[in-house]
């Protein structure tokens, strides 16, 4: 194979191109591996993966989550979720419509967030669908020092729920989001994380909030921990942290949630279709 590695822009980011991830050898992963270090955000070109060969893909990273939503996991692989806003012959939706409009960190809600997150797109729309992601080891390298010494040590909350968060907005395409995160709230207690974050392989620090999960600031008041979150979050989406990236068919796109941060944009409507399988890879302690 003829592996060949570019960046994707000055930030994060990177394309691969040459490989065929159904036929690599361990030194190819290797560099896979090493270049999802290095850039956090990778595209891997012109794939052609059934389910499973997506999920032993990502099995090489480590364990692949199962998924809380049941109802759009792939019948014959349950460890693919769907996004998608096709339906079914009777109409039906068959994905997830609406994953991820908010910048996040998958599932910083739990007390192991994910490592990484891998999406297959098998179909994107004529226009929209960009995913965004922006560089949280940028975001806090970029911090003052008078900053970076008042957040060393402090944590924040982080909650599944979208009720108990002022920064988000409930989604009009779920019909039973008010009972949907009431069970969540239920389910899965809030936690505490960081604010900066070690990387456990790089050792490097990233700034680690967001403002889909992150709902306070421990120990300090609301005011106050309102005022801190809506700074950080301002800085850590500043231009020259963030990379666009623009779907192709059959692009397979992993990022690193331990150092980065996404968000879908939306911008197409059925017909247009825009249809992808993801994987999520657990990850440990945060710190
Ligand atoms: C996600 O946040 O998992 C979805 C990102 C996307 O659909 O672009």
């Amino acid at each position: 194979m003829n592996i060949q590695i570019t960046r994707l822009s000055n930030t994060l980011g990177a394309e691969i191109t040459g490989v065929d991830l159904n036929t690599y050898d361990d030194a190819t992963f290797e560099e896979i591996n090493a270049a999802y270090l290095e850039h956090q955000v990778l595209c891997i070109r012109d794939q052609n993966l059934d389910p499973e060969s997506l999920v032993t893909f990502s099995e090489r990273f480590g364990v692949v989550e199962p998924h809380d939503n049941l109802k759009f996991t792939l019948a014959q692989q349950p460890k693919i979720l769907v996004l998608s806003n096709d339906v079914d012959e009777d109409g039906n939706q068959i994905g997830v419509i609406d994953a991820g409009d908010a910048w996040h960190t998958d599932h910083s809600f739990k007390t192991h967030p994910a490592n990484c997150t891998i999406l297959y797109s098998l179909k994107n729309p004529s226009q929209g669908g960009v995913t965004d992601f922006t560089n949280m080891y940028a975001a806090y390298d970029a911090l003052s020092d008078d900053m970076k010494a008042r957040i060393a040590n402090l944590r924040g909350r982080h909650s599944i729920s979208k009720l108990k968060n002022k920064r988000v907005q409930i989604s009009g395409a779920r019909e039973d989001a008010v009972e949907f995160y009431k069970r969540q709230e239920k389910a899965i207690p809030d936690v505490d994380h960081p604010l900066v974050r070690t990387h456990p392989v790089t050792g490097r620090k990233s700034l680690y909030c967001s403002p889909r999960f992150t709902v306070g600031i421990v120990g300090l008041d609301e005011d106050e921990g309102d005022a801190l979150l809506d700074e950080l979050i301002a800085h850590s989406i500043k231009p020259e942290f963030r990379y666009s990236h623009h779907w192709r068919d059959s692009d397979v796109v992993m990022w690193d949630n331990r150092c980065v941060n996404h968000r879908a944009t939306g911008g197409y409507e059925y017909p247009d279709i825009r249809h992808l399988y993801r994987t999520t890879v657990e990850g440990g302690p945060t710190g």
